[in-house]
């Protein structure tokens, strides 16, 4: 799938999910990057909440992350200049969004860890406008779980966290959540925000 249908998808029906968006060379890359990077204890508890209300909770979300900011790789360098910049200009250019920039992030979830139903835009006045989540797991299966459930409307989309996987959805009207995994699961998310 070329990312101008990818990003023509999520504007039309909210969502899309896109196995094989990225090749497995490619996200091979990544996955031994955000591995080394967990190995030297680079990552952090994730918290939930905004500003002076931010905390850890580990019964709602008990992944780790890492910032692509915060971390110098050159594979995460070209990933982002040009899949995610191919990607930017295609939602721009399909729905004049006014996307201006990526935050992107590892995450890891341990085994049993979750991440409750939950909306990726917190207040109106927070900037996501996309949410895109693309899973760097090699060989995953049903048995291992982890699965991320979409909630558009009265549906339920479920997606294994396989490696290559693409997903993308509207930050502000589709509730999801990570179902427990057992397995160590590894992925690459992030947002395009617009101007606040
Ligand atoms: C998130 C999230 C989904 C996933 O980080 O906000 O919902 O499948 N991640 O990792
Ligand atoms: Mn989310």
């Amino acid at each position: 799938m070329q990312p101008a249908a990818f990003a023509c998808e999520v504007l039309a029906s909210g969502w899309c999910v896109c196995p094989g968006f990225i090749s497995p060379a490619r996200t091979g890359v990544l996955r031994e990057v955000a591995q080394r990077a967990w190995g030297q204890g680079r990552f952090h508890r994730a918290g939930i909440g905004r500003g002076s209300t931010v905390g850890v909770r580990e019964d709602i979300r008990g992944d780790s992350i890492l910032w692509l900011d915060e971390y110098e790789s050159t594979a995460v360098h070209e990933f982002l200049a040009t899949d995610i910049a191919a990607l930017q200009q295609a939602f721009n250019a399909a729905g004049y969004l006014g996307l201006h920039e990526f935050e992107g992030q590892f995450a890891v979830y341990p085994p049993g860890a979750r991440y409750a139903r939950h909306l990726d835009r917190f207040r109106d006045h927070d900037a996501r406008v996309i949410s895109l989540v693309l899973y760097l797991n090699a060989d995953w299966n049903s048995a291992d779980g982890g699965e991320l459930c979409l909630y558009p409307g009265a549906d339920t989309v479920t997606v294994l966290p396989a490696t290559g996987t693409l997903v993308g959805f509207l930050s502000a009207e589709v509730p999801h959540e990570v179902r427990p995994a057992r397995r160590e699961r590894f992925s690459l998310s992030g947002w395009f925000r617009r101007r606040a």
